[in-house]
């Protein structure tokens, strides 16, 4: 199915992203795209996250994390409609802007940042929160493997019955198999790596979960051609 969820108006990836003299450095590459340029992705709320926070509210979640929670244009959704929201990401350049929102928004007692890989294993204790959302998150440079244990953790982070919301960016997309390659499906251009999904990691991402929607959708000037998934914990 394909439905368009709105056309952000950023450029990413790559016409207001920062020139890395090392472009495998993602961390870093993230950290000064965000100290460069407020917004990169759009200061209104994505779609996406319009619709995670209607699922959120139907199910009557209160705790929620975002992980890879970029400059909280969604983390600063999610908490204005009263959720309690932890905003994860390694840039804490992203991070302190979502402080500084959130604060002056009134909503700082809300929102709580977490600089942390998601890599690792996540810094949060076990069946704590209701929803986890990750938009564009696990389509980044991270191998098959580390998706693999990052759901995992996500899993173990949920209560029974929690949703985890997340997208990607899918093999429909017109920048899969351009730029270089670095192998397991993702490419690098513009100074970022983004790992494509196909439908069979998705299913793989399902193990201990239950999918309960997989919806295509575009976002962005290019555009990005994602898919947005939505499971339940079991
Ligand atoms: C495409 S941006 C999406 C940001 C945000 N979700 C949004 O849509 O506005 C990807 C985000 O993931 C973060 N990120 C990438 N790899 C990460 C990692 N290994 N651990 C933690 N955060 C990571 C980046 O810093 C960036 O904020």
């Amino acid at each position: 199915m394909t439905s368009s969820w709105g056309d952000a108006h950023d450029g990413w990836p790559y016409d207001h992203a920062v020139t890395s003299d090392q472009p495998s450095d993602q961390r870093d590459h993230w950290v000064r795209t965000f100290a460069a340029k407020q917004d990169f992705l759009g200061s209104e709320p994505s779609e996406t996250g319009r619709a995670a926070l209607s699922a959120f509210l139907a199910a009557s979640a209160r705790e929620i994390v975002e992980l890879g929670s970029g400059q909280g244009r969604d983390s600063l959704l999610f908490a204005t409609a009263g959720l309690k929201v932890t905003a994860l990401d390694y840039a804490e350049t992203g991070l302190a802007q979502i402080r500084e929102k959130a604060q002056s928004a009134g909503f700082g007692g809300s929102v709580t940042t977490v600089v942390a890989d998601v890599r690792e294993p996540l810094p949060l204790a076990t069946a704590a929160v209701d929803g986890v959302y990750a938009h564009m998150l696990l389509c980044m440079a991270l191998s098959t493997e580390q998706i693999v244990s990052l759901v995992a953790e996500v899993h173990r982070v949920l209560r029974p019955g929690g949703f985890f919301f997340y997208t990607v960016r899918n093999t429909s997309d017109a920048h899969f198999g351009a730029g270089s390659a670095h192998g397991d499906d993702q490419f690098e251009m513009g100074g970022f790596i983004v790992h494509f999904f196909g439908r069979e990691l998705i299913e793989r991402l399902a193990d201990g979960f239950k999918i309960l929607e997989v919806a295509d959708f575009e976002e962005g000037r290019l555009p990005r051609r994602l898919s947005a998934v939505t499971m339940a914990r079991i």
